[in-house]
């Protein structure tokens, strides 16, 4: 360690870097050597933001709407997140039981920051996004895996999941759909964990953020939706990044119990205060202006699902479950470890997607990356012509491998 290494926080040496950074980098260097990369490790709907939110933005720099407004974000947005709620949920929220933060990922910070004590215990099923883990060791905590199976679509068995409550069980998080997997937990299995997070009295912390992407029809739901009583146990995250192709303009909220989110806004008090004015303005715009945007982009997803699904369960030794949501799927690639293409060994996922990308030149990222070294994450929110050349690139590479 040099000099200056030493210098850092133990806090930060202990966090792991992120193992998609690898292939993230290396698909960056070829793609500016000039070589055609098909990239489906993108986390971000490849739409454009819609023009009435863009000009929403633009009206608020003309009018001067650019000095810092309130740290939990303005009255007007908030109230906006509230009447979503109830559209969408059925649930009554008020104001003071929102937080706009910058980004869904600022929101389940704070609120991991406002809730865990060294030691508590965090419970996370697998495969998860890759930053839970992360997020609750830097608050000190401990994250406590609940394995999930492509057998059973991803979804978690309650059993399991009461053997792993202990005392210092402080939160489960829970993604539906969710990033990787595009499972959605059903109504059933959401009203069990509701009614036992009441019951053995822990937080339930809901990553909503995929919740307009489904493709199933219904209407979203979460613990609160279906348990009203299980309301002060629920935190909501959400935010505009995935449903309204707005990932750069970095708003996210929280809603819940009152002294959680009060205790998120102070962190976010002494640490960004409130997210940026102009974006704040472009999400009221997005949540009180036409919702066709979001239709017309579930839609395109749902096209791009069937068919990448199709290709992907066709190709010898691959198998998948079918993504209810989100837009990623995740096959299991299992199969094909151990074997050989030419001096390269397949060991796993990260090896595998390391031969994707320098031989197919298809960028995805290695299920290790989201606890499950089975599978590789490939999204699919990419147009039509470049998944089909992806999963033409993915299918001659896959024979190549013996
Ligand atoms: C499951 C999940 N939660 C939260 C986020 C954070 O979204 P945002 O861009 O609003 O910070 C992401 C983004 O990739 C995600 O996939």
């Amino acid at each position: 360690m040099s000099s200056i290494e030493s210098l850092l926080s133990d806090r930060v040496l202990k966090l792991k870097p992120s193992p998609t950074l690898a292939i993230d980098a290396k698909a960056k260097m070829l793609k500016a050597q000039g070589i055609d990369i098909v990239n489906l490790s993108a986390g971000e709907p490849d739409f454009d933001t819609p023009k009435h939110i863009k000009e929403a933005a633009i009206e608020a720099i003309n009018q001067g709407f650019t000095k810092y407004t309130p740290v939990a974000g303005i009255v007007e947005l908030r109230e906006a997140i509230c009447n979503k709620l109830k559209t969408d949920y059925d649930i009554e929220y008020s104001v003071e039981e929102i937080v706009v933060s910058t980004g869904g990922k600022q929101g389940l910070f704070n609120v991991i920051q406002a809730i865990v004590n060294p030691g508590d215990e965090v419970i996370i099923p697998v495969p998860y996004w890759v930053s839970y883990p992360p997020m609750v060791e830097l608050a000190g905590g401990r994250p406590v895996y609940l394995q999930t199976y492509p057998e059973d679509n991803f979804s978690i068995d309650i059993d399991s999941l009461k053997k792993l409550i202990t005392q210092k069980t402080k939160a489960i998080i829970l993604n539906s759909p969710s990033n990787p997997t595009g499972a959605i937990y059903s109504e059933e299995l959401l009203t069990e964990i509701a009614k036992l997070s009441i019951e053995k009295n822990f937080l339930i912390i809901t990553d909503d953020i995929y919740d307009q992407i489904r493709f199933d029809g219904k209407s979203p739901y979460n613990c609160v939706s279906l348990v009203k009583e299980s309301k002060d146990h629920v935190i909501i995250a959400n935010g505009v990044s995935k449903t309204y192709a707005m990932t750069g303009w970095r708003i996210g909220y929280l809603a819940g119990p009152q002294p959680i989110i009060k205790a998120a806004t102070k962190i976010q008090s002494q640490s960004t205060s409130n997210p940026n004015s102009i974006a704040q303005k472009a999400a009221l715009s997005a949540f009180t202006g036409p919702q066709d945007c979001v239709k017309e982009m579930a839609k395109a997803f749902k096209e791009r699902r069937d068919y990448i699904v199709n290709r992907l369960n066709n190709m010898e030794n691959v198998s998948t479950t079918i993504p209810e949501g989100a837009f990623y799927v995740f096959p299991d690639f299992s199969k094909f470890y151990g074997k050989s293409v030419g001096d390269k060994k397949i060991e796993g996922s990260l090896s595998l997607a390391d031969y994707l990308l320098e031989d197919a030149k298809i960028a995805a990222v290695p299920g290790v990356a989201f606890g499950d070294d089975h599978f590789i994450r490939f999204s699919f929110a990419t147009d039509m012509e470049n998944l089909k050349k992806g999963m033409d690139r993915l299918e001659a590479a896959l024979k190549e491998i013996k």
